[in-house]
């Protein structure tokens, strides 16, 4: 079959990695792709939300089916578009959506059918934001209602930290996202969990774990990033904590959607906070995670892309996928200054000699003259696999310094403690 991959980052290499590599795959193209992509397949020009020149391409293209990488393209309504032009979609309409792209949608959603998540209120303005502070302990999560690339969720140390943050986003700047509204939730405690699940619409099936590093130093110092590393599968969890998970929140959330006449084809991203009280959502993605994606592909056993368009038929024919029972870790390089800015560099190797078992995946990017001009951010993510964590990790660290004696002029930064036990 014919594949499109839509998106342009590191989990979008990670995913065409993949599928070019699965029996049932003949081509596959990305859309915009990056520099990675290009060494596999055809990157074509088109931006990852622009849903009218994405279907008619395809169709021109006689795509089998098309994957929906990041957030923006299924708030975009690129797979209404895409279905309506009778292309297969991995990835949900934009209305099945909402449960990523409003923050608050998913909690009523949560809070209708029986999910467990965090106690919230719902304020519209800066006084209702303040009052509702008054409802909670000290400790709160503020969160902006759209998509808002990371920025939107702020956990407050206490009220002073929480009041601020409010005045300034309801003051001299925005909510960030735009719109007026804010969810005020309770702070949970625990060890945070990506666990990802496939609905076909009918039924739901968990498709594996990963740890995420969300912030941007060592010890989990600095700023939100969109992620500096990743480790699957997850420690420090019960050892049961898939069936836990499916009994309280996966068949739930599969009841809500039917009883909501939703139907939802792709992969469910659950961020988990593990409580004492056992797996509460703090939120949902409606795709895949990124740096998530890049150590949770290379586990995954037999025909990926066929699985995906089962999955897109509405006609997913297990109860289980067959993951390696190696684990894997990933280290994100980045511009210095990520996040608060994104530098362009330019004139990077494409191919830099990597130790065994290890794999690199290109960040926002284009290959050009035989040399990669990178947007700058998250320049690329490079995994490794072993027996163990420890294993994967020594080797992800081993190849982190291979690309580090290879781009040295380029001032990358990395966290040295991802996977640490
Ligand atoms: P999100 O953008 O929703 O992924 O949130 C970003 C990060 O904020 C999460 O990965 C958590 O680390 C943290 N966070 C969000 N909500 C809560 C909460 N209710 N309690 C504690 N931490 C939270
Ligand atoms: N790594 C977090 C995300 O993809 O949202």
């Amino acid at each position: 079959m014919r594949v499109l991959v839509v998106g342009g980052g590191a989990r979008e290499d990670a995913l065409s990695w993949r599928i070019a590599e699965s029996p049932s795959c003949d081509a596959v193209f990305a859309a915009p792709g990056n520099a990675g992509t290009a060494s596999r397949g055809v990157n074509w020009a088109i931006p990852a939300t622009d849903g009218k020149l994405l279907a008619r391409r395809c169709v021109e293209e006689r795509i089998d089916l098309a994957v929906l990488g990041p957030e923006t393209s299924i708030a975009a309504g690129v797979g209404d578009r895409l279905r309506a032009a009778g292309i297969t979609v991995f990835g949900p309409d934009r209305s099945a959506g909402r449960l990523e792209s409003s923050k608050i949608f998913a909690k009523r959603f949560m809070q209708r059918h029986g999910v467990p998540t965090a106690r919230a209120s719902v304020a519209h303005s800066l006084e209702a934001a303040l009052r509702a502070l008054d409802e909670h302990d000290d400790g709160v999560a503020i969160k902006a209602d759209g998509l808002a690339g990371g920025k939107g969720v702020v956990v407050a140390r206490d009220r002073e930290a929480a009041k601020a943050t409010l005045a300034q986003w309801y003051g001299a700047s925005r909510v960030p996202g735009g719109g007026n509204d804010v969810l005020v939730e309770e702070r949970l405690e625990g060890q945070e969990l990506s666990l990802f699940a496939l609905c076909d619409g009918e039924r739901i099936v968990p498709f594996g774990a990963a740890c995420d590093y969300k912030r941007a130093g060592d010890a989990d110092t600095g700023p939100n990033t969109g992620g500096m590393g990743a480790y699957s599968p997850p420690r420090g969890i019960p050892e049961d904590f898939v069936s836990v998970a499916c009994e309280r929140i996966l068949e739930p959330v599969q009841r809500g959607l039917a009883a909501d006449g939703e139907r939802y084809l792709g992969v469910l991203y659950c961020g988990l906070m593990w409580t004492q009280d056992g797996p509460v959502v703090i939120e949902f993605n409606a795709r895949f995670g990124d740096p998530e994606a890049q150590v949770l592909v290379p586990r995954i056993e037999g025909d990926f892309a066929a699985l995906l368009r089962s999955v897109a038929n509405g006609k997913l024919e297990t109860d289980t996928v067959t993951f390696s029972s190696r684990a894997c870790v990933g280290i994100v390089l980045a511009t210095s200054g990520y996040p608060a800015a994104a530098t362009p560099i330019s004139g990077l190797t494409p191919n830099v000699a990597l130790p065994d078992a290890c794999r690199m995946f290109w960040g926002s990017s284009i290959l050009r003259n035989g040399a990669v001009d990178a947007s700058g951010g998250r320049v690329l993510t490079v995994t490794a696999t072993g027996e163990e964590v420890e294993h994967a990790r020594a080797r992800a660290y081993e190849g982190v310094r291979a690309l580090s004696a290879a781009f040295g002029a380029y001032d990358l930064s990395y966290r040295t403690d991802i996977a640490r036990v």
